[in-house]
Parts: C-alpha cells; structure tokens; sequence
C-alpha cells in the first residue's frame, strides 16, 4: 500500500479541522428547503430531497446519512472549484461557510430506505466490481476500494464516503470526472490516481456493484 501513506496524513490533517465545528440542524433545514435569509439560497430539495435520497434518476447523488465532514468538504470544494460542476459550483458559491457546515450537518443526520435495485444488471460487470472492492487488482496497480471506504463501502468517516447504495449512473460519472481533471479535490490526488488506471469496465463495474450493495446487507 504505496499509496496510502502521504494520503492519509493529509487526510488526518483535514480530520483535525473537522473536529472543530459542529452544524445545527435547523439552520440546516431551513437551508434545504430554501428559507434562507436573504432569499438569494438555492432549495436543495428539489434536487436531492428532503432526506437526500434525490430521485430515482441517479442524476443527483444520494445525500442521506453522508459523513457531514466529508459533503462539508465537497461544497466547499464546489465553490472553489476543486470539483467543477455548472449545477453545484454556483449553488454552493451562494452559501456562507456556517450554511454550508449546518445543511452538511442535516444531510448527515437523514435516515432513508432504498430505491429499487436495479434489475437486468450484467453479471460480469458486477463481478468485476465486486473482486475490484474487496481485492482492487494488484495488475493494474488498483488498491482494494475498502481499504479506504470502509467493509462493503459504507463509509469511514470523517474522510472516506460511503459508496454502498449510491447511484451508480452519479458513482460512473465522478470517476470519469477524476480520469479527465475535472474533479481534483482529493488529498494528494488518491482518487484520481486510482481513477485513472480503471478501465470504462472497471468504472461501470464498480458502480453498479456498489449500487447493489446495501449497507444492511
Ligand atoms: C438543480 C439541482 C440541484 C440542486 C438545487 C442542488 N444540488 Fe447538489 N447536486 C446536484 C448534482 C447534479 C450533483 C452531482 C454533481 C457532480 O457530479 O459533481 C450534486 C452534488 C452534491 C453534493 C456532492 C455529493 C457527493 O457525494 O460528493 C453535495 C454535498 C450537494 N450536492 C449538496 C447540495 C446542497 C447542500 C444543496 C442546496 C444548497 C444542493 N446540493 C442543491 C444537483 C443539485
Ligand atoms: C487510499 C484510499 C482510497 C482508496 C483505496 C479508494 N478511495 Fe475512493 N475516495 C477516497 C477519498 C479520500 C475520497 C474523498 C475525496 C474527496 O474528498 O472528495 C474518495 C471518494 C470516492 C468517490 C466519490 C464518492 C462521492 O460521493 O462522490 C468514489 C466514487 C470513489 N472514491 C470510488 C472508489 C473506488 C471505486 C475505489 C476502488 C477501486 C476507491 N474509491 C478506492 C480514498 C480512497
């Protein structure tokens, strides 16, 4: 585990800030549902929902019970522009650092069943996702995705997200957005480096393995 090493101090240096805050819900509701004060704040649920479960659409990743540090994190790294999106970039812009730390407080205090699993998977694709997250794939240099994500993927937090029940369409496309710079917001570019020695097949995958995995079991 080459790659673990200067990753995880830079993580445990983001950790020690995380420890220094701690976001009210409900301020963090009042930013969801859009009663800001100012009026000029974007409702978060009529895209991600009220519990952060979004639709059954994928376009918008599943919020719900999220480590708060690490969707902390993500909006302040959209309104810097580590992570370019034209949807995400000009919403969290709009928002101050106390309502960004209190909505990722609600978000993470959310509790939501599933969607449907997806039917009419392909069987090899999941396979090949399933042997990537418990194994990585020491030919192409890929390290087990739970050494940092957790058993199954349900999250290690502050730092590492959970990936088990995220959509799989949104969980293909940020990869692809590691692979080709658009998101660069991870501590010593770990993500991006595993990102970019997978496969399209590897991508697709890994993503609809972990859609399949409930972190019930
Ligand atoms: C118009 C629809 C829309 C609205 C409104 C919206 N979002 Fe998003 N959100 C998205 C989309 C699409 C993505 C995925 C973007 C990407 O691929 O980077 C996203 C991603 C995110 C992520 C990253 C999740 C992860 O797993 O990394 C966070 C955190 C987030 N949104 C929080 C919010 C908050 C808080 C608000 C309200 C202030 C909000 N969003 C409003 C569409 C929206
Ligand atoms: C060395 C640790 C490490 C390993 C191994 C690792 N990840 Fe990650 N991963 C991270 C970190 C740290 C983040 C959060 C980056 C950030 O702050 O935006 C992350 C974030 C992600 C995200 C974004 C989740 C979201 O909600 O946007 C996906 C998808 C992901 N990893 C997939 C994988 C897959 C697939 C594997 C295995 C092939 C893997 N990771 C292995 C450290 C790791």
């Amino acid at each position: 585990m080459v790659l673990l090493a200067p990753a995880l101090s830079a993580i445990s240096a983001l950790v020690a800030s995380a420890q220094e805050w701690q976001g009210d819900l409900i301020r963090g509701r009042a930013v969801v549902v859009g009663a800001g004060e100012d009026g000029l704040r974007t409702a978060c649920f009529s895209c991600h929902g009220t519990d952060g479960v979004g639709d059954s659409s994928g376009a918008f990743p599943r919020l719900t019970g999220q480590g708060a540090f690490y969707l902390y994190k993500q909006l302040r790294d959209y309104a810097a522009g580590a992570r370019e999106n034209p949807i995400m970039g000009p919403i969290a812009k709009l928002l101050t650092d106390a309502e960004m730390q209190d909505v990722a407080a609600f978000y993470a205090a959310q509790e939501a069943g599933y969607l449907v699993r997806p039917r009419d998977v392909d069987g090899q694709l999941l396979q090949r996702g399933a042997a990537l997250s418990a194994v990585g794939s020491p030919e192409q240099g890929i390290p087990a995705c739970v050494n940092c994500h957790g058993e199954a993927g349900t999250g290690m937090p502050p730092s590492f997200p959970y990936l088990a029940g995220q959509y799989a369409n949104y969980t293909r496309i940020t990869l692809e957005d590691w692979q080709q710079g658009r998101r660069h917001n991870d501590a010593q570019g770990v993500m991006a480096d595993i990102a970019k020695k997978m496969t399209a097949e590897d991508v697709r995958g890994t993503a609809i393995y972990f859609e399949s995995v409930r972190p019930e079991g």
